[in-house]
């Protein structure tokens, strides 16, 4: 495997793994009752936005990378408390992290800096997402918190 066939591949399966999370949040937020919770529905509607467009970002790359997005997401069992949503996404994000810094690292070492670049923002952004879960659920901001 060439090592663009590498990048490609990586960024296919962070495709995947986005757009599996946007629709949890839509749904999570939409199911998500009572008054004590309403930042929490409010957080998952608006962070909907950002998974699609990370999503959409990285199909563009993959088209301009000449290969196709090949999208077979494998959907969450839908979990019963806000709680449990939060301490599921919370490793979620810190997974997406870590795959956002591995794939810069990738495009840098290719001389792609424009998508080392936005790999690196997208990392920002879901650890974003992180601290204001961990914030939520009432943890300290630091990995490996909850
Ligand atoms: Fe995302
Ligand atoms: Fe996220």
């Amino acid at each position: 495997m060439s090592q663009q066939q590498q990048l490609t591949a990586k960024l296919n399966e962070q495709l995947n793994r986005e757009v599996t999370t946007f629709p949890r949040y839509m749904v999570q937020g939409a199911s998500i009752q009572g008054a004590e919770w309403e930042s929490v529905r409010a957080m998952y509607l608006a962070e909907v936005t950002d998974e699609v467009g990370h999503a959409q970002y990285l199909a563009n790359q993959i088209v301009a990378l000449g290969s196709t997005p090949d999208i077979q997401p494998e959907l969450a069992a839908p979990l019963a408390t806000p709680q449990d949503m939060l301490e599921r996404d919370i490793v979620e994000e810190q997974t997406d992290v870590a795959n956002y810094v591995a794939l810069a690292e990738l495009a840098g070492k290719q001389g792609l800096y424009a998508l080392k670049m936005a790999m690196e923002q997208q990392a920002a952004d879901e650890d974003e997402h992180r601290q204001t879960m961990q914030r939520l659920l009432g943890k300290l901001l630091a990995w490996g918190c909850p």
